[in-house]
C-alpha cells in the first residue's frame, strides 16, 4: 500500500478516483476528533516570510501546512474578493484563507464527497466559506465569476491536466489570479510551464520551493509521527508515513535527493 500511496500519480488515470475514495474513508475512520485538516507536506522558510503572520493556538499544529497556503497566496488580496479552490481536500487551507484574509465567498471544491461531509461538518460558523463537490475538469461555475482560484498539491493527480487549467482560466475574471502550488518531476516541469502557457496564463511569479518543503517536513516529522501514531493502527504507519512524507519514507527522499521538485505559481489570467 505505502508503493501505491508513492506511484499514485503513475497509476492509471482511472484507478485514483477510487483511491482517493479509499484514502479518504481511512482518514475519516481514524481521524475520530476530526483534528486532521491538512493534506500536504508544508513549507518553512528561512528568509522571515512569516515573521508578522500570528496564527491563533487551535491553528499552530498545523503551522507549516498553513505556512504552504500563506505562501502560495501570498501576491493576493483576498479582501471582498470571490474566491475557489480546487482540490480543498479536508478544508484546512480553505478555513485558514477565509478567517485570516476575510475573501467575501471562498468555496472548496474537491472530487470526493466523503471530505465535502466532512468539510460541511468541521469547518462551520465561518462566514463566507462553503464546500461542494466537483471535478477538476468540469468546475461547476459560470465564466468569468472567479477573482482568485487556488490548487495546492491536487493537481498532479488529475487524469486530464490541460483541461483543469483551460478551466480555471474559463472560469477566472479578467486579471483574476490562479494560485498554483504542487510537485511536479524535474523533467515534466517544462511541460507544465507550456500547458499554462497555453491556458493563457502569464506568469507573475513562479519558484522552485523543493528546498522550503524539506525543510518543512525535516521540522515537522516528529509531529506527523505521533500524529499518526495516536490514530491508525501500526499495520498502517508505514503507509501513513509515506503520505505524510516523514523523514526516512520514500516520499521523504523523493523530495530530498531532488527526484521530485516542488513549485509555486501565481499566475494572471
Ligand atoms: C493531497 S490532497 C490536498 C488537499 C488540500 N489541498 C491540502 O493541501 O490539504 C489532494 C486532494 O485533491 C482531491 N482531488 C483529486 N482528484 C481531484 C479532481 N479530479 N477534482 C477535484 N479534486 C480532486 C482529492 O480528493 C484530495 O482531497
Amino acid at each position: 500500500m505505502s508503493k501505491i500511496v508513492e506511484k499514485y500519480a503513475e497509476l492509471p488515470r482511472p484507478l485514483r478516483k477510487p483511491l482517493w475514495r479509499i484514502w479518504h474513508r481511512m482518514i475519516t475512520s481514524y481521524d475520530k476528533e476530526t483534528s486532521t485538516v491538512f493534506m500536504n507536506y508544508g513549507y518553512a522558510s528561512e528568509n522571515g516570510e512569516f515573521d508578522k503572520v500570528k496564527l491563533k493556538s487551535e491553528d499552530e499544529a498545523d503551522k507549516y501546512s498553513i505556512q504552504l497556503y500563506h505562501h502560495v497566496a501570498r501576491h493576493f488580496d483576498f479582501a471582498g474578493k470571490d474566491v475557489l479552490e480546487v482540490g480543498s481536500g479536508r478544508g484546512g487551507g480553505a478555513s485558514y484563507l477565509t478567517r485570516y484574509f476575510k475573501p467575501k465567498s471562498y468555496t472548496g471544491l474537491d472530487i470526493s464527497s466523503k471530505t465535502i461531509d466532512f468539510c460541511n461538518s468541521r469547518h462551520t460558523n465561518v462566514e463566507g466559506l462553503s464546500f461542494i463537490k466537483g471535478h477538476s475538469q468540469d468546475l461547476p461555475f459560470a465564466d468569468a465569476t472567479m477573482d482568485a482560484v487556488v490548487n495546492v498539491e491536487s493537481a498532479r493527480c488529475y487524469g486530464d491536466i490541460p483541461k483543469f487549467f483551460s478551466e480555471v482560466y474559463r472560469v477566472l475574471k479578467a486579471d483574476g489570479k490562479f494560485l498554483f502550488a504542487d510537485m511536479i518531476k524535474p523533467e515534466d516541469v517544462d511541460i507544465i510551464n507550456k500547458q499554462l502557457e497555453e491556458a493563457g496564463f502569464k506568469v507573475f511569479e513562479k519558484k522552485n520551493i523543493r528546498q522550503n518543503v524539506v525543510r518543512a517536513l525535516k521540522l515537522d516529522s516528529e509531529y506527523r509521527k505521533s500524529h499518526i501514531h495516536s490514530k491508525a493502527p501500526k499495520m498502517f504507519h508505514k503507509m501513513f508515513y509515506q503520505f505524510a512524507g516523514v523523514e526516512g519514507s520514500e516520499r521523504f527522499d523523493a523530495f530530498d535527493k531532488n527526484r521530485i521538485d516542488y513549485w509555486s505559481y501565481t499566475l494572471t489570467k
